[in-house]
């Protein structure tokens, strides 16, 4: 079927569930999932039933739609589970859940993940703002036609992540008293976490975080002219930065568990002044 018709069956069903054009999206990572608790007015969706959505296959990430107010007349779909490449789904389903938001009226993407920390600064359990990142993955989740209706051919990354709203995030840290570090994200496919040779060479390539998410969904939401924000949480050092340690998907998910008091707080701040246009949902052609 036509990725533009997949779009409209997916789009149409949400707006029978939920009747506001959406104005935010938050990808809600390991850890956060909790968050969905504070949208006032909210309505969930399991992502089984969404037309064309893939089925999230990770323990820790539960896939559904949560959709409800941010603070009052500002519309939010959270994201409570997410679609990973190494999951085996195609890029256009990992990033299809961001396109059909941004059709429903979304021009914000805040997303947020667990990441290995590279840059030997770092510690477990630390926040780190995205200034910037760097694709490993292998593949472009644009590759393919282009859908001009979405956005350009070849869209410029050189502020994919909005220098506005790292500033309201950095803003917001200092304010609750929330150490926020900031870096480069570098993203491969998993599901292998890395050797120590691949650590340093992403250090040497200027990576100071790497994950296996993210990415896909920032260059979507950038091609589409969408804002982004993004917060790592550093869940573990990244393999060989501490002699004789072994990651496990357990020390990911307990460290994302104790980061979630700090890293909760810091989003609900920054949410309660996110700038919002009035939005302007993309009619439906059907
Ligand atoms: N590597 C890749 N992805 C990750 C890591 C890591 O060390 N920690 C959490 N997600």
């Amino acid at each position: 079927m036509l990725l533009m018709t997949e779009l409209q069956d997916a789009m149409t069903y949400i707006r029978s569930r939920y009747a506001h054009p959406i104005q935010v999206v938050a990808v809600l990572g390991s850890g956060l999932g909790d968050l969905a608790d504070t949208l006032q007015n909210a309505v969930e969706i399991q992502y089984q039933y969404i037309p064309h959505f893939p089925k999230a296959t990770v323990s820790g990430h539960a896939g559904a739609l949560f959709l409800g107010e941010i603070r009052p007349g500002v519309h939010a779909a959270f994201m409570k589970g997410r679609f990973h490449y190494y999951e085996g789904h195609p890029m256009a389903k990992v990033i299809f859940p961001i396109r059909v938001l941004k059709m429903l009226g979304a021009q914000l993407l805040l997303v947020t993940n667990a990441a290995g920390g590279v840059n030997t600064e770092f510690s477990a359990g630390d926040l780190m703002l995205i200034d910037d990142h760097i694709n490993l993955m292998g593949v472009n989740p644009l590759a393919g036609e282009n859908l001009e209706a979405l956005g350009p051919r070849f869209p410029d990354m050189s502020e994919a992540y909005t220098p506005a709203l790292k500033a309201l995030a950095r803003e917001k840290a200092a304010q609750l008293g929330i150490p926020l570090k900031s870096g480069v994200y570098a993203a491969v496919s998993g599901p292998s976490y890395e050797t120590p040779a691949e650590i340093r060479m992403i250090r040497t390539l200027g990576g100071d975080a790497v994950g296996m998410s993210t990415v896909p969904e920032v260059i979507a939401a950038s091609h589409m002219g969408m804002q982004v924000l993004g917060i790592s949480c550093v869940t573990n050092p990244a393999a060989g930065v501490q002699t004789g340690h072994r990651l496990s998907h357990q020390e990911v998910l307990e460290a994302a568990e104790k980061a979630k008091t700090h890293f909760s707080k810091l989003i609900q701040a920054i949410f309660a002044e996110l700038p919002v246009a009035t939005p302007e949902a993309m009619p439906s052609r059907s």
